[in-house]
């Protein structure tokens, strides 16, 4: 179990934040929550799910007799677009705005819940006539506009499945995204505003499907939004503005049953292939709309919710989109980065939304507190009420500042913890509930069965281990998509009959959770995940490389940052140059293989990597030499002098 330092002085932290009396007063989440679940965990995540509208009621909650396979809600059908949109303007709520949008370049627009639906309408009647029906695969890679989530609903609206794949993925990713899923259509734009510049998405979307390398694409929907020139496909392109636009704004939601495919997503594993992550309708809508509306303490007609994640993650997805437009509240849309025109740029839009609850990550939280308190105390945030953490390990300092600085020392955190996965929070405080500790996701929420587990497989009640789930949750993964056996020894193999997560926790005295983070090689770089394996393979597709290994140091912003170590070809050698041309010539490699966002941090030029007498790499010694911090334990190496080698040569200054 690899320990990750530090926690130990975490696990004795002291400090408890109790919510008000005012807010007591005022939760939505009430402490019955608790011992309903515990009860009946299958009635209570029943009674969650009848919360929806379902035009054919199930009758069932759990099948779990082909585990790991789960059937939530089986014989129930329902439309998550109606759900999301058509039932609130039927019950009397569509004038309620459901998006504040403020694009980058500082244009806004609104959308109450009757114009979103007309909207969602009017795209699936044009995707419809484009040739898509139930089933069908569309990927949708799209700028942080309104529009792609009017894209994403009018995709489930007609029962199809969209696989988002977010825009700072290259080409090449996105090839092999849509190979894949076998996508029909393609939903992209010219291009969207990101610091302070156009960034083109339509390039990518040609060079992915250049020369048939798509045959399942029959067309490609192209929002305006940059303004920037594109180059046109007459037989496959078509402008968003010419087939939604004059398309019929009438549209009849229908029911498609509970296990229906709603999305895939892909996301970052061990090994070099991205996985497909499958879910469903009804009970990824369930888990998605209860925690919504519990953790984030939803008032629909007080609150003006803001979460920063982009629509190409899970988190854009559950709570973006599908949770909040259930739950039927106003939320803010924000098109571009923290930093555009300058770094107050997301306190001015709180100020001018009165955003009263916020979600993101604690890498911007590190950001703005290493920037200075200067630049948020501009600006008037009392509208806070609550704050959410999601993405990774949230350490103390960075949960103090935020509270106190952007809560007003007033604000309840919810540090949530969940996954791409497990579609919904998993593990978080209920504010207005729970006594909150800084740096503890604190406990599971009701209806959630977890354990943490020795090496054994033997339940910890308190020090460290490995997270499990114990018992199959509404909004899990129904699978990977197009492979069935990957799923299984993924997932379920490690601790028969439990999921599980990937990640190490702790337990502490009081039975609160603390997640250490990822266990196996995936990396965490400023939340988002990325594979070493994926990494490697980019790096060595590259002529000048012969091996690379990939670890996840850590950094003060990001969390963890990613750093390379590669040997070159010996007959490269010299054609590649100094170091630092190597370097770059590297990083901007994996940019074009995988994407911006997975760029080495620094890369190290070795003769040798370290590596036990069965040939595998010893990434533990790697990342202490990443990490500038003495080297470990050497004895397991096939030759134990490799490791001087390798900080000889970078203590000559040798090095990125
Ligand atoms: C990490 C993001 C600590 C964890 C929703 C998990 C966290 C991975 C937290 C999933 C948290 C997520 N505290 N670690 N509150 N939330 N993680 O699939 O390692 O992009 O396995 O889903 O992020 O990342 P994913």
């Amino acid at each position: 179990m690899p320990e990750k330092s530090g926690i130990e002085n975490l696990l004795h932290e002291t400090r408890r934040f109790s919510p008000s009396s005012e807010f007591v007063a005022q939760a939505v989440a009430k402490p019955e929550l608790y011992s309903e679940a515990k009860a009946d965990r299958l009635e209570f995540w029943a009674k969650q799910a009848r919360a929806l509208h379902w035009h054919k009621p199930f009758t069932k909650t759990l099948d779990f007799s082909n585990a790991p396979f789960a059937s939530w809600f089986e014989d129930g059908e329902l439309n998550v677009s109606y759900n999301t949109l058509d039932r609130h303007v039927i019950e009397g709520r569509g004038d309620r705005i459901a998006i504040y949008f403020e694009g980058e370049n500082g244009d806004t627009s609104t959308y109450t819940y009757a114009q979103l639906l007309t909207e969602v309408k009017k795209a699936a009647n044009a995707f419809q006539t484009l040739g898509l029906v139930s089933g069908d695969r569309v990927a949708i890679y799209m700028p942080m506009v309104p529009e792609a989530v009017i894209a994403m609903l009018a995709t489930v609206r007609l029962g199809a499945i969209h696989s988002v794949i977010f825009g700072g993925f290259s080409a090449e990713s996105l090839r092999s995204r849509i190979n894949d899923a076998e996508a029909k259509l393609i939903i992209t734009a010219d291009g969207g505003y990101r610091k302070g510049k156009v960034s083109a998405l339509k390039p990518a979307v040609d060079e992915a499907i250049a020369d048939s390398a798509c045959p399942s694409v029959k067309a490609v929907v192209v929002l305006k939004r940059g303004g920037n020139e594109v180059s046109w496909n007459q037989n496959l392109d078509h402008w968003w503005s010419d087939v939604v636009d004059s398309a019929s704004p009438e549209h009849e939601a229908k029911a498609f049953g509970a296990e229906h495919p709603l999305f895939i997503l892909y996301t970052s594993g061990t090994t070099g292939k991205p996985k497909g992550i499958l879910h469903t309708s009804g009970g990824y809508l369930t888990q998605a709309t209860f925690t919504h509306k519990n953790v984030f303490d939803i008032h629909p007609t007080k609150d003006i919710y803001w979460c920063t994640a982009d629509v190409g993650w899970i988190t854009g997805h559950t709570y973006v989109v599908y949770g909040p437009l259930a739950n039927g509240v106003s939320q803010v849309i924000y098109e571009g980065t923290p930093d555009t025109p300058d770094w107050g740029r997301w306190w001015k839009i709180v100020e001018k939304y009165k955003v009263t609850i916020l979600y993101t990550a604690p890498t911007a939280i590190r950001t703005f507190m290493k920037l200075g308190r200067e630049i948020p105390d501009k600006y008037d945030l009392s509208s806070i009420r609550v704050l959410g953490s999601v993405g990774e390990p949230i350490n103390p300092e960075a949960w103090i500042w935020y509270r106190d600085v952007i809560g007003g020392n007033n604000a309840p955190i919810v540090d949530t913890w969940w996954q791409t996965e497990t579609g919904a929070i998993m593990i978080s405080p209920l504010p207005g509930i729970t006594a909150t500790k800084p740096g503890s996701a604190m406990i599971p929420l009701p209806g959630i069965s977890m354990e943490i587990v020795d090496d054994a497989g033997k339940k910890v009640t308190s020090g460290g281990g490995y997270l499990t789930i114990t018992e199959p949750w509404p909004s899990m993964l129904r699978g990977i998509w197009g492979d069935n056996e990957r799923y299984k020894e993924t997932y379920w193999s490690q601790h028969p009959g439990k999921y599980f997560a990937g990640d190490g926790a702790k337990l502490d005295t009081d039975g609160d959770v603390w997640i250490l983070g990822r266990v196996d090689d995936v990396m965490n770089v400023s939340g988002h995940r990325l594979s070493t394996a994926e990494i490697e393979s980019a790096l060595v597709s590259h002529p000048f490389v012969a091996e690379a290994a990939v670890v996840g140091a850590k950094d003060e912003t990001t969390g963890q940052a990613v750093v390379a170590f590669v040997i070159l070809r010996s007959d490269q050698v010299a054609a590649a140059g100094s170091d630092s041309d190597v370097s770059k010539l590297l990083r901007d490699h994996v940019a074009k293989e995988i994407g911006a966002i997975a760029k080495p941090r620094t890369i190290m030029v070795v003769a040798e990597l370290p590596k036990t007498r069965s040939g595998k790499i010893m990434r533990r010694l790697l990342r202490d030499v990443a990490e500038d911090r003495p080297i470990g334990d050497v004895t397991t190496l096939a030759d134990t002098s490799v490791m001087s080698v390798i900080t000889d040569k970078l203590e000559a200054g040798a090095t990125d």
